[in-house]
């Protein structure tokens, strides 16, 4: 089959919820979700499964030394890097079963719509799986694309501790996935990510294609609030330092910073740990996470400098010291051009109704936008509901999405011809 052919394409969409459904198996949650940390064993599995499947139909499978996979299938010209395709394999604690899996089987499904047929693309064709997307086990997110693309040493990653002291690098080698490829050596052609929106746009639109034009700054602090541990029965209100009152009230200025820039901004804090946790001890420790996010990096300057003002405004009249440190730092990103418009064009070959957004969730090809051109597809979830086991994308949907990023790719291809 030659290039002109490639209209004629169609990928299966039953092949492909088969194998959503499959590897929903590795961690499945009572609720219907998935609980699969980054480099646990049930993250082991799931790249297991992913493995084999890409070998099955004649791909070449590396793994790089932060864990990173690439799935290759040569094409006609193997001296172009790959046009890649790829998102993750981890999910948040109680995750559900598209965010990111969708986008690794749906690369899967149009790979083995062009082995099946025998399309023979210009350039090579790699499928990546992107170790610890999620950040919830090992902050900050997007941790091994981030290295692969430059943004952090993979001594920073390799050093990440998760709540309970383990390293990135000692899981990393326990699942038996620190590659021998040093991470980064390898080039990328471009990178196109399928993915749920994760939002209610899409929805509420009626449009089934997200054409993702850049990805939203996002800036994650951690904040330790010391107070004194007293006795609940016993300590007078006024003698108290109460850390959990402070990081209450912090809370709440958190949420009137995000508010005071609406409608783009948001923040959140996401976790919470208390110290020493007992209800009748005044709380003496709270360590929190703060993430805040908008597309516009001078209004997240002005909202990190409302934040570190309310910090003592709020804590030191209650007699409480802290400790904030950002984190992480993901500014915003514009997409390439070209492969937006090959999306915009695969969609409407497709016959699918479109909208330009930018997306509100981080995302590998953030990322890989610093190395290569990229870009990303969304598809819609049921009542915009995501990190959350009720996570719901139709077979339609999901089919319609992998159909989209076929034609893409093949679109994209199309310039090496
Ligand atoms: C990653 O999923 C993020 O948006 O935090
Ligand atoms: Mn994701
Ligand atoms: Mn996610």
């Amino acid at each position: 089959m030659t290039s002109a052919d490639f209209t004629n394409l169609t990928i299966d969409p039953q092949r492909l919820w088969d194998s959503l459904m499959e590897t929903a198996r590795f961690g499945a949650t009572a609720k219907g979700g998935i609980r699969r940390l980054t480099l646990s064993d049930e993250d082991r599995q799931v790249r297991d499964w992913f493995r084999r499947a890409c070998e099955a139909i004649g791909g070449t499978v590396t793994v790089d030394d932060c864990g990173n996979m690439f799935a290759r299938r040569p094409g006609r010209r193997n001296d172009l890097p790959p046009i890649c395709m790829g998102s993750h394999l981890d999910t948040q604690p109680t995750g559900g079963k598209f965010d990111g899996n969708l986008g690794v089987l749906a690369a899967l499904e149009v790979m083995r719509t062009l082995h099946a047929s025998g399309y023979e693309t210009n350039a090579p064709i790699e499928i990546v799986n992107w170790t610890n997307e999620e950040g919830s086990r090992f902050a900050p997110a997007m941790l091994a694309s981030g290295v692969f693309a430059g943004a952090f040493t993979r001594e920073f990653a390799y050093s990440r501790e998760d709540r309970d002291g383990r390293t990135f690098a000692a899981e990393l080698a326990r699942i038996g996935y620190r590659g021998d490829e040093p991470v980064g050596a390898r080039k990328i052609g471009a990178m196109f990510e399928l993915h749920i929106e994760q939002g209610p746009i899409l929805e509420a639109e009626g449009k089934m294609v997200g054409v993702v034009t850049g990805v939203q700054g996002m800036r994650w602090y951690e904040v330790t609030v010391r107070g004194q541990e007293a006795h609940t029965g016993a300590t007078p209100m006024h003698l108290r330092r109460n850390a959990l009152l402070g990081a209450a009230r912090m809370i709440e200025a958190i949420d009137a910073i995000a508010l005071r820039h609406t409608p783009d901004a948001v923040g959140t804090v996401g976790l919470a740990e208390v110290r020493p946790n007992s209800r009748n001890v005044v709380p003496g420790e709270v360590f929190f996470c703060v993430d805040f996010r908008h597309p516009d990096e001078a209004v997240l300057e002005t909202m990190e400098r409302e934040f570190r003002a309310a910090l003592p405004a709020t804590l030191e009249p209650l007699g409480l010291a802290f400790e904030e440190k950002r984190i992480w730092n993901s500014p915003a990103v514009q997409f390439d051009t070209e492969m937006i418009g090959c999306v915009r064009k695969g969609a409407e070959k497709a016959g699918f109704a479109t909208r330009d957004m930018v997306s509100g969730a981080g995302h590998d090809a953030a990322y890989i936008a610093r190395v290569a051109p990229t870009t990303m597809i969304f598809v819609p979830c049921a009542g915009g509901i995501s990190h959350n086991e009720a996570e719901s994308t139709s077979f339609e949907e999901c089919g319609a999405g992998a159909q989209v990023l076929l034609e893409a790719v093949l679109a994209y291809d199309q310039r090496f011809g």
